[in-house]
C-alpha cells in the first residue's frame, strides 16, 4: 500500500494534489511520501519483534536527508557504503551505534570517518582493507568494531547487475577463506571481531536463496565460536524485493520467520539492511509530456524526464508502472505507446508498447516505485542539471533537495590559462 491514489480524477501525494506541486517546483522532480516511509519502515521492524534486531535502513537506495531522518525518528539506523553518505547519516542525526559502514572499497578518509565517529561496525571485505583498518585504528588509539563480509557463493536469482553473493562477485571474504582470516584478524592489534556480514543481491522476490544463505552461515558462526570468536552481531544485509509490476512479493513477515528459523538460535544481535523495501513504493517520478510523436510503426510519447534521470530502465531493463496525473475521463482504449526521454540514445525509454489513455502535450505522468535507487543515482548526462525531490506529509509538502541550475554545474568546471585570451573561437 502507498500514498500515491486518484482523488476526484486526479493523482495525489497523500492529500496533496500532484498536478499542484508541479505547478510550482516544475517537472519533473521525485516525489517522497512521508506515510508510505514510515508504513513500510514500520511493517519491516514489527516483522522483526521479539528478535533482537536493528533495522539499518540502507541509505544507498535514497540518501535524501529528510528521508532517512524520517526513518530515524521512527527508531531506524542505517547501512552506508561512503563518506559521503556518512555525512548525510551523521547530519540527519542518526546514532553512530546504528551505524554500520560496508563496501568494497573504502578509501583511507572513510575508515577514519567511520573510526572517528564511532560507529557500530565495519563490514570489512578483504584482507588488505582489513590491515589497513587496524593500522589506522592503532595509530588513532582506537580499536575497529569488525564483521567480515562473507560470499556464501548463493545464487540470489536476479539480474546480473545487482547479484552480490556469488564467488565469482568482487563482494566480500570467500567461504571457504573466512575461518583464516577471522584468525588473521584476532592477531591485528587495531581490531575487535564482533560479528559477521552477508548481503547476496537485491530485488529477491523468491525467499529461498537467503535460507540457503543464512543456513550457510548459521553453520559458520557456529565454528567461528568453537575457535573463540565472539560473534555477537550477524549482519543480513538487504534484497527484499517489491513489486514493481504488481505481482506478488515476499511479505515481511516471512523473511522475518526465515530469519528466525535459520540464524535465530545462535543469539546475535541482528542488523537488517532493507533498502528498496522501506522506500521503492514511497517514491514516484512526476513528468510532462512534451510531444506526442507518430513513428512509422508506433506512437512515442516524449517526456521531460530521461535516463539520467531514472536510470533503472536502461540499466537493468526495469519496469516501471505508469500513470497520468489526471485520470482519463474518456472511456477509450487505453493506446499502447512508447514512452521515452529526450537523450539522444536509444536506451533513454521508460516502457515500450504501454497501455496509456490518449495524453495531449502538456499533461502530467508518473512513473511508480521509483522512491529506490532514483534519485541517487541520477546524473547530469547531455548536461541536464539534477531534478528536485519533494517530501510530502499529509496535507504539507516541501521540497527537500532544489532543483540543480545548469550554473551549478557549470561552475565547477574551470578554462585552463592556455585557452584564455583574446582569441575566440571563429
Ligand atoms: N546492503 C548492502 C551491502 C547492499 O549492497 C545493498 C544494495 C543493500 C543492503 C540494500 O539492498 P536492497 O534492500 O535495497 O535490495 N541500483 C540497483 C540496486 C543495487 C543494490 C545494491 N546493494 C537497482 O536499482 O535495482
Amino acid at each position: 500500500m502507498d500514498h500515491f491514489q486518484y482523488r476526484d480524477g486526479q493523482m495525489h501525494v497523500e492529500d496533496v494534489p500532484l498536478a499542484t506541486i508541479a505547478e510550482s517546483v516544475g517537472t519533473p522532480f521525485y516525489c517522497y511520501s512521508s506515510a508510505t516511509l514510515e508504513r513500510h519502515y514500520d511493517a519491516f521492524a514489527d516483522a522483526f519483534e521479539g528478535q533482537n534486531a536493528l533495522v539499518a535502513y540502507a541509505i544507498k537506495a535514497n540518501s535524501n536527508m529528510a528521508v532517512i531522518r524520517t526513518l530515524g525518528l521512527r527508531g531506524a539506523g542505517v547501512a552506508l557504503v561512503s563518506g559521503g553518505e556518512l555525512r548525510r547519516a551523521q547530519q540527519a542525526g542518526i546514532p553512530a551505534q546504528k551505524i554500520v559502514f560496508s563496501g568494497v572499497g573504502k578509501t583511507e578518509a572513510e575508515l577514519i570517518a567511520g573510526l572517528d565517529a564511532g560507529i557500530l561496525q565495519f563490514n570489512v571485505e578483504s584482507e588488505p582493507e582489513l590491515r589497513k583498518l587496524s593500522e589506522i585504528a592503532v595509530a588513532r588509539g582506537k580499536t575497529a568494531p569488525v564483521a567480515i563480509r562473507v560470499n556464501p557463493d548463493v545464487d540470489a536469482g536476479v539480474h546480473h547487475k545487482i547479484t552480490t553473493g556469488l564467488k565469482e562477485n568482487k563482494f566480500g571474504i570467500e567461504w571457504t577463506a573466512a575461518r583464516e582470516i577471522y584468525a588473521k584478524a584476532r592477531d591485528l592489534p587495531g581490531i575487535e571481531v564482533v560479528g559477521l556480514s552477508v548481503h547476496i543481491g537485491s530485488q529477491l522476490l523468491d525467499l529461498e536463496p537467503f535460507r540457503k544463505a543464512f543456513l550457510k552461515i548459521s553453520d559458520l558462526v557456529a565454528m567461528l565460536r568453537q575457535d573463540g570468536h565472539d560473534i555477537r552481531n550477524l549482519d543480513l544485509g538487504g534484497g527484499l524485493g517489491i513489486p514493481y509490476d504488481g505481482g506478488p512479493s515476499p511479505a515481511p513477515a516471512d523473511y522475518a520467520a526465515l530469519v528466525k528459523e535459520t540464524v535465530g538460535n545462535l543469539d546475535c544481535l541482528l542488523v537488517l539492511e532493507p533498502g528498496r523495501m522501506i522506500t521503492g513504493n514511497a517514491g514516484v517520478l512526476v513528468t510532462r509530456l512534451l510531444y506526442r510523436k507518430e513513428g512509422a510503426t508506433r506512437t512515442f510519447y516524449v517526456v521531460d524526464a530521461g535516463m539520467n534521470d531514472l536510470m533503472r530502465p536502461t540499466l537493468y531493463d526495469a519496469y516501471h508502472h505508469m500513470e497520468p496525473v489526471r485520470q482519463s475521463d474518456s472511456n477509450a482504449e487505453p493506446l499502447p505507446v512508447d514512452v521515452v526521454g529526450p537523450i539522444c540514445e536509444t536506451g533513454d525509454t521508460f516502457g515500450k508498447q504501454r497501455p496509456l489513455p490518449a495524453m495531449e502535450q502538456g499533461d502530467l505522468l508518473i512513473m511508480r516505485t521509483a522512491g529506490a535507487y532514483g534519485a541517487v543515482m541520477a546524473n547530469t548526462y547531455n548536461t541536464r542539471a539534477g531534478i528536485p525531490e519533494v517530501l510530502a506529509s499529509g496535507d504539507r509538502w516541501t521540497v527537500v533537495r532544489r532543483r540543480m541550475e545548469v550554473a551549478d554545474l557549470l561552475a565547477l568546471e574551470s578554462m585552463p590559462d592556455w585557452l584564455e585570451g583574446d582569441d575566440d573561437p571563429a
